[in-house]
C-alpha cells in the first residue's frame, strides 16, 4: 500500500505546504495552517505528451449560442440576484451566518418552484426537514430529499434521478472517501466542490452549494472555493430583525451589484417587491431626527430612515455613535456642520441609526445624515413628505450623486412630495417630474427650504 502523504494547508486561502509554517507566505494569515491527509495518484498529466484529439481550439465565431439557457424562477429576488434566472450547469455558493435561513431559502425555492429538485442534506434529518417543509406550505411533488454526506454517492444519485435542481446542504459536511481528512477540510471541501462542478458541468444541472461562514464573515474553507464556484451568493440580516438581504458576491452570469430581500415570516421568507415599506416607520405624525434618504443598492433604489438624536454631553468627551453608517464619514459630517455651519455641536452626544438595521455605504445619505442632526438638535420635524440624495462635501457644498434620474424616479412612484438634490447634478430636467427637485447648492440652501 501506498504510504499516505500528508500536506499542510492554509484554511484561509487553500495554500499547500510540505512542512508546517506559522505565517501562510500565500495570504499572510498566521497559524491557519493545518495538517491533512493526501492521496494522489502518480501519473502525473504531462501537456507536452498528450496526444488526445478530444478537445480542440475552436474559433469563438463558430461556436453556436444554445438556446435557452436560463431557468427562470418564481422568485423574483433570486432571478435578479442570479442576473436574471439560473443557468444551466451553473454552480452557486450560499453563505451566511448560522440561523440567518440558509436552508430555509433553499428548501423553500426546492418546494415552491415547479422543477424536479434533489435536495441534499448532510445537516438535518428527514422528520426535521419535512417539518420545515410543513410550515412552509405548498409542496412540489417532484422534490425528493436525499440524507447523505459522501459525495460519490450524491453524484450517484443525482445521475440516476436526473433532476433539475441539486441543492447541497451544506458544502462542509461533505466528504469524498478517497481523502482521509476530516469533513470541512479545506482538503475535502476543495474537491467535494471539484467534483460537484464536474457534475453540473457534465449533466447541465445548476447545483446550489450552501456554505458556513468563520467569524470573521467570509466562507469557511478555502478561498479557492470562492474562485471554482460561478456565483456566490451571501445571505445576511439582523437576526432580531425580519428581514433578509440576498447579495451578490461574485456572478459570472450576471452583475454583483444585485439585491434580494425578503422578511423571514412564520411561514417561510417573503420576497419583498417594495423593500421602502419595511424600512421607513410608518407613522403620520412627523418626528425631530428623522430624515428619509433615497438611496441606491446596487441598480435598485432603495428609501431609509435615518434617525439621529443629538443631547447634551454628560461627560467631558461627547460620545459619537452610529449604526448602521460609517462612524468616521459621521465625525466628518459633524465637522462639517461645525466649520461652515457654525452649529455648536462639540458638547453634544450624537447617535445615528438607520432604521430597520441595514447597513448603507451609498455617498447619496449625507445629506439626510446631516439633516437628521440638525432636525434633532432644533427639535424641528422634516415633513415625511420629503427625501433626500446628495453628498456633502468637506465646504458644505452639495455634490451630485450617481443614477439620480433612477433615485427621483423611486421618490415620485412612492408619493414623496419634495425630493433635494445636487445643483452640479447635470442635465436633470426638473420639469419632466410631478414630484418637486429641489437643486441645491450649499447646505444652507437646503436647511433654508426644509426648515423655512
Ligand atoms: P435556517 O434556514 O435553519 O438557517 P441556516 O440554514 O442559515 O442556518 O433558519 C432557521 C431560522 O429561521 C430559525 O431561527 C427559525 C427561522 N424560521 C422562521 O422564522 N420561519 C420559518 O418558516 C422557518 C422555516 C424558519
Ligand atoms: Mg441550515
Amino acid at each position: 500500500m501506498a504510504k499516505a502523504k500528508s500536506a499542510f494547508f492554509c484554511q484561509s486561502c487553500g495554500y499547500e505546504s510540505s512542512k508546517w509554517i506559522g505565517k501562510c507566505v500565500s495570504c499572510g494569515e498566521w497559524n491557519t495552517m493545518v495538517e491533512e491527509t493526501v492521496s494522489r495518484t502518480t501519473n502525473k498529466a504531462q501537456p507536452f505528451a498528450r496526444q488526445s484529439t478530444e478537445n480542440t481550439p475552436i474559433l469563438l465565431n463558430d461556436i453556436e449560442e444554445s438556446g435557452n439557457t436560463r431557468i427562470l424562477l418564481k422568485d423574483q429576488e433570486l432571478n435578479r440576484v442570479l442576473g436574471g434566472g439560473l443557468v444551466l450547469g451553473e454552480i452557486i455558493l450560499i453563505g451566511g451566518d448560522p440561523g440567518i435561513g440558509k436552508s430555509t431559502l433553499l428548501l423553500q425555492m426546492a418546494i415552491h418552484e415547479a422543477l424536479k429538485v434533489l435536495y441534499v442534506s448532510g445537516e438535518e434529518s428527514e422528520q426535521q426537514i419535512k417539518m420545515r417543509a410543513e410550515r412552509l406550505g405548498i409542496h412540489n411533488p417532484n422534490c425528493s430529499l436525499l440524507i447523505e454526506t459522501d459525495v460519490t454517492q450524491i453524484i450517484h444519485h443525482a445521475l440516476k434521478l436526473t433532476p433539475q435542481v441539486l441543492i447541497i446542504d451544506s458544502i462542509q459536511t461533505l466528504f469524498y472517501p478517497e481523502i482521509e481528512s476530516a469533513p470541512g477540510s479545506v482538503s475535502q471541501v476543495r474537491e467535494c466542490t471539484a467534483l460537484l462542478l464536474r457534475y453540473a458541468k457534465e449533466s447541465q444541472v445548476p447545483v446550489f452549494l450552501i456554505g458556513h461562514i468563520t467569524k470573521e464573515g467570509s466562507i469557511a474553507g478555502p478561498k479557492v472555493l470562492e474562485h471554482m464556484v460561478d456565483a456566490v451568493l451571501q445571505f445576511e440580516g439582523d437576526r432580531n430583525h425580519f428581514y433578509r438581504l440576498l447579495r451578490t458576491v461574485k456572478n459570472r452570469f450576471g452583475s454583483t451589484n444585485e439585491l434580494g430581500i425578503y422578511e423571514m415570516q412564520g411561514s417561510g421568507l417573503r420576497m419583498v417587491e417594495n423593500p421602502s415599506e419595511i424600512l421607513i416607520t410608518n407613522t403620520d405624525a412627523s418626528l425631530s431626527g428623522s430624515c428619509i434618504a433615497t438611496t441606491m443598492e446596487g441598480l435598485r433604489p432603495l428609501q431609509v430612515e435615518v434617525q439621529a438624536l443629538v443631547s447634551t454631553a454628560a461627560y467631558g468627551t461627547p460620545q459619537r455613535s452610529s449604526n448602521g453608517f460609517d462612524a468616521k464619514r459621521l465625525n466628518m459630517l459633524l465637522a462639517v456642520l461645525e466649520k461652515r455651519c457654525g452649529f455648536r455641536l462639540a458638547t453634544k452626544d450624537v447617535f445615528l441609526n438607520i432604521a430597520g438595521g441595514i447597513k448603507v455605504d451609498d455617498p447619496a445619505v449625507d445629506l439626510a445624515v446631516i439633516m437628521a442632526i440638525l432636525s434633532s438638535n432644533a427639535d424641528m420635524a422634516i415633513s415625511r413628505a420629503f427625501t433626500f440624495a446628495a453628498e456633502v462635501g468637506l465646504s458644505g457644498e452639495i455634490r451630485p450623486v450617481n443614477r439620480i434620474e433612477t433615485r427621483i424616479l423611486e421618490a415620485q412612484k412612492l408619493g414623496y412630495t419634495h425630493v433635494f438634490i445636487s445643483e452640479y447634478n447635470k442635465g436633470v430636467k426638473t420639469e419632466i417630474y410631478s414630484i418637486k427637485v429641489m437643486s441645491c447648492r450649499k447646505l444652507e440652501d437646503v436647511v433654508k427650504n426644509v426648515f423655512g
